[in-house]
């Protein structure tokens, strides 16, 4: 059994602000520790005394919290103590490495406990950086954040609306209005456009070189990279896509550059489609995998560049095993 502790705090005394934060909390807890939900067997929770409104237990349940058992009591007064804040204990049935929560204000506390760190990993298509950061979360007990997937939602939703990609008037207009946004199950994500999931939908070919164009457009990339950003300063994660390590977060924590030759990728994405069960031409895949490098790298923000400070390494002759294992040994080099 594992304790997992984990703390937050609310902006107002009100029941909607205690069962936002105490399902943010939750959610977060169960994704960070790969989590699920039956094999939590309590949950107890303590809120300093400014916090009247509503049971976090009563909020947890109501956020399907439903197989624990639950608890809630209040803290005493103490003076110079964070206000409106709810912490929170688990006791998990699973013999994992913890990792505790803290969120919002109460980030301060308990610093020995959380430390968050970011893991960047850019590179052209196909250079196994989605595959490796996949790894690599599972193995380190993060999430990984597909950033690529969020530019590929954008496409999805202009493309639907049959407007032009190279149109950034049009596309912001067509953006505007729709929600891009991640969720994490079971430590995968799920990338959804107005609420539904297309995570499969996303991958198909002419979404791909439509998500190339979209994202050349300043507006679109400054939106998502905010989003990226708010993820990755809240918990620890591997962040794929191009611009992580000169743009979305020049001072992540680690920063690796993948590449390999345009045959090799164009083979891996191949392989990977096929797999998903969608039929694609590989000459045409390999010609679109040039192009969209050549697009990536030419855009005016953000484009498509090895940070200065980030390891290069080239997967062409190497397994996924032993990328993995490569980027491992450098973490660890530096820690
Ligand atoms: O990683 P991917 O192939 O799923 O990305 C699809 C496109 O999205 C890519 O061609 C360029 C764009 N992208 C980007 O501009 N910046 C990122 N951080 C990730 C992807």
């Amino acid at each position: 059994m594992v304790v997992i502790r984990g703390a937050t705090t609310i902006a107002k005394d009100e029941k909607e602000e205690i069962r936002r934060a105490v399902k943010e909390l939750l959610d977060q807890i169960v994704n960070c520790n790969g989590l699920i939900r039956d094999e939590i067997m309590s949950i107890v929770f303590s809120s300093t005394s400014d916090i009247h409104s509503y049971y976090p237990a009563a909020a947890a349940r109501e956020a399907g919290f439903v197989s624990a058992s639950l608890f809630s009591a209040m803290e005493p007064d103490i003076e110079g103590g964070l206000p409106l804040c709810i912490r929170v204990m688990l006791f998990v049935q699973k013999d994992i490495l913890p990792r505790h929560i803290y969120l919002r204000e109460a980030k301060v506390l308990r610093k020995d406990l959380t430390t968050i760190y970011n893991i960047a990993i850019d590179g052209p298509a196909g250079s196994g950086k989605s595959t490796v950061a996949e790894l690599l979360a599972k193995e380190f007990g993060i999430l990984h954040l597909d950033t690529g997937a969020m530019y590929r939602a954008c496409a999805l939703k202009v493309l639907q609306a049959g407007v032009d990609v190279e149109d950034e008037r049009a596309v912001l207009d067509i953006l505007g209005p729709a929600t891009i946004g991640v969720e994490f199950a079971d430590g995968k994500q799920i990338t959804l456009l107005d609420g539904k999931d297309v995570s499969v939908e996303i991958r198909l070919p002419h979404v791909s070189m439509a998500a190339s164009a979209v994202s050349k457009h300043p507006s679109v990339r400054l939106h998502m990279a905010e989003k990226q950003r708010e993820i990755a300063h809240r918990m620890s994660c591997v962040l794929d896509g191009r611009d992580i390590g000169t743009f979305v977060l020049p001072d992540a924590d680690f920063k690796f550059f993948l590449t390999a030759s345009p045959e090799v990728r164009a083979r891996r994405r191949y392989d990977e489609l096929v797999a998903k069960g969608l039929s694609v031409d590989f000459a045409e895949l390999k010609e679109e995998i040039v192009r969209r490098d050549a697009q990536d790298a030419g855009r005016a923000v953000a484009p498509l560049k090895q940070a200065e400070d980030a390891i290069l390494v080239d997967t062409s002759d190497m397994t996924i095993e032993e990328v993995v294992a490569f980027l491992k040994n450098k973490m660890r080099e530096r820690i």
